[in-house]
């Protein structure tokens, strides 16, 4: 947000878990068994952020581009996603979670798509943490969708002129805050087509540890790194403004 300068906590944080392949093939273990530590791993992050009061956290789970995988790991992979919504939705609905999935449903198989639903049906009304999962996500391709719906509402007359905020409410995030704060864990440094629109002044901070390592110490590292940066948006920093 323009005009405002340092945060000690952010209000969004954005996760890409990486690293979880690695993690397994370092234990001699199939990568299936990394993914499986990785849903661990996001159970704890859920509860980490939502103990520190922030409310919005984003998780990049399955990218677009994550199809090219064998089919056994992409099969795995979609396999968690209902093991995980099948036994983590009850405890996130009775802690006041609010689910929304970010990402193209086209295309899902039938259940996954309804369970994705169930998920966000359930805990509409909740307020005390608001958690994003990109499954089946792309950001040139939310990009793109709401490329379209904005050029179908200009031709229905709903708006006069598109700007940031009218493309913005297009987007699969729509009213969600911009992320303060992006981490990609598994050491390599750069955004994997996530969140582009929305990160625009997000502060990145890439750590070493595989996802299925990620713990609370991890979470305080990145916030204390978050902490010590200066955000200027663009602008200048308060005492140097004159
Ligand atoms: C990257 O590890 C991680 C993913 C492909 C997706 C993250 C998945 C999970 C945390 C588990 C599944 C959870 C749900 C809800 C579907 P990688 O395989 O790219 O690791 P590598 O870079 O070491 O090979």
């Amino acid at each position: 947000m323009p005009g405002q300068d340092v945060w000690v906590k952010p209000e969004h944080v954005a996760i890409i878990m990486d690293g979880n392949g690695r993690w397994a093939t370092a234990r001699g273990l199939p990568r299936s068994a990394g993914h499986k530590a990785g849903v661990e791993a996001l159970q704890r992050a859920v509860r980490a952020v939502g103990d520190r009061g922030i409310p919005w956290l984003t998780l990049y789970a399955f990218s677009s581009e994550n199809w090219s995988r064998p089919k056994s790991e992409v099969s795995d992979l979609m396999g968690l996603l209902k093991f995980f919504i099948r036994r983590d939705l009850a405890e996130l609905h009775r802690n006041g979670v609010r689910v929304r999935i970010l990402g193209e449903r086209e295309g899902l198989q039938k259940d996954i798509g309804a369970l994705l639903r169930e998920a966000e049906a359930l805990t509409r009304a909740n307020t005390r943490m608001n958690l994003q999962i990109a499954f089946n996500y792309g950001a040139r391709d939310e990009i793109v969708r709401a490329a379209r719906k904005a050029i179908a509402a200009a031709q229905a007359g709903e708006f006069d002129r598109l700007d940031e905020a009218v493309f913005a409410s297009m987007l699969d995030t729509a009213d969600a805050p911009d992320p303060d704060l992006v981490i990609r864990t598994g050491g390599d440094q750069r955004l994997s087509n996530f969140l582009l629109w929305q990160a625009a002044y997000a502060e990145l901070v890439f750590l070493d540890c595989r996802w299925p390592d990620f713990g609370e110490a991890e979470l305080d590292a990145a916030l204390a790194q978050f902490g010590s940066r200066q955000r200027r948006f663009g602008g200048v920093v308060a005492r140097d403004a004159s």
